[in-house]
């Protein structure tokens, strides 16, 4: 049901802290003696969590001998799957490969019996995603699938795998898929680096000690609703969205862009920020507003340089930045602030503003925001 709300679409924006609590339960745990594959540090940081997947578990020996991590998916979960790929090479050292499934599976690409091919997927029945797989299983590759919908067709088809456990998602748009896509590709990246000694002690106790902080985060964010609809109000006769972000927050720019696309039909683009000079500078002018991730991490002063470029060709400026931002809110037309968190799960703080722009645009442009026109919820045919 909707609760209380307009649209499903909303009440799975709201559902995020505790449903990304849901997917956390059970895995990430304050029991030191559990911690897997380590037994030198036993006993060691007694207070420390630990986060423990049993496929990761399971099929140890597969992943530890893994060459190289290929991940396929579509939409949504492949943005989640460019995130993946940046936390899995910064943590477990292995080089990622993230394809759209509908491409790999037609392309000549080279799958190796030491290669593991990660699935992502929220229906679980994408019929893309689900026949990149098979084509992985006939090279005898280990198929893992992160799905939300249990018992789907890519979880059957999957080897192994971890379900990201955030409750049925209704809306076409999707929000709460992709958070819990993220939390548990940390996770993974975690349990798999501390597998192979890829990360420091140190470095996987500060990130789990963030990640589970990030339920209550997320609801800061969420309390700003009321500003974000009226931010919504002011672009509702817009034609076109540029969204700007770099590393982590690169893949939340096409997510944001993509979420403006389906349910307000404003075409809106993602791009790697420094990309901007690369060719959509010549599109900015006072009609074309520009969505920055501009959170305090990762080369942060320079997306700044990047808001000031926009500024002088008379851009309009959205920045999602961090609690106490003064610098960019000095600049630029409107902010929304997220409280800090360490850059590897920017991410999930940031996408939150803007799944609330999209739908705040959609609904005050009168549209169907649960089912937008010509989209279904899983794509099952090619
Ligand atoms: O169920 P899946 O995660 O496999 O679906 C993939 C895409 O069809 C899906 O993410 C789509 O892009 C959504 N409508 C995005 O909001």
């Amino acid at each position: 049901s909707k609760d209380n709300f307009d649209h499903f679409m909303l009440k799975e924006i709201f559902d995020q802290p505790n449903v990304l609590r849901d997917c956390m339960r059970g895995r990430i745990i304050n029991a030191p003696y559990s911690r897997p594959w380590s037994p030198q540090q036993k006993g060691k940081n007694t207070d420390s969590l630990s986060v423990i997947l049993s496929a990761v578990t399971l099929h140890r020996r597969e992943l530890l001998r893994a060459r190289r991590i290929i991940i396929l998916s579509c939409g949504t979960s492949w943005h989640a799957g460019l995130i993946g790929k940046q936390l899995i090479e910064h943590f477990c050292k292995l080089p990622v490969e993230v394809a759209y499934a509908s491409e790999f599976r037609y392309s000549d690409s080279v799958i190796e019996p030491d290669d593991v091919v990660m699935a992502i997927s929220q229906s679980g029945e994408t019929a893309d995603t689900m026949a990149a797989m098979e084509m992985a299983k006939k090279r005898n590759a280990l198929v893992f699938g992160i799905v939300n919908a249990v018992g789907s067709g890519i979880s059957r088809i999957s080897d192994t795998g971890v379900y990201i456990h955030v409750g049925p998602e209704i809306g076409v748009a999707s929000t709460k898929a992709f958070t819990g896509q993220v939390t548990v590709l940390v996770m993974l990246a975690l349990a798999l680096g501390m597998a192979k000694g890829t990360v420091s002690q140190e470095e996987y106790n500060t990130v789990l000690h963030e990640l589970v902080m990030i339920p209550d985060k997320i609801q800061k964010v969420l309390e700003q609703n009321d500003k974000i609809k009226d931010i919504a109000k002011k672009y509702i006769h817009s034609k076109n969205f540029l969204y700007l972000g770099r590393g982590y927050n690169y893949p939340v720019a096409l997510e944001g862009a993509l979420k403006l696309k389906e349910i307000s039909y404003i075409h809106a683009e993602g791009y790697p920020a420094a990309e901007m000079k690369h060719g959509p500078i010549a599109l900015i002018d006072s009609e074309m507003p520009v969505v920055f991730l501009a959170t305090h991490h990762q080369l942060y002063q320079k997306i700044v340089s990047n808001m000031q470029e926009v500024i002088s060709r008379n851009g309009k400026i959205l920045a999602i930045v961090t609690e106490g931002d003064e610098q960019v809110k000095a600049m630029v037309d409107e902010t929304i602030e997220v409280p800090p968190t360490i850059a590897c799960l920017a991410p999930l703080l940031s996408v939150i503003p803007l799944q609330l722009l999209s739908y705040h645009v959609a609904v005050a442009k009168g549209l169907n925001v649960d089912q937008p026109r010509n989209l279904a919820k899983s794509v099952t045919v090619e």
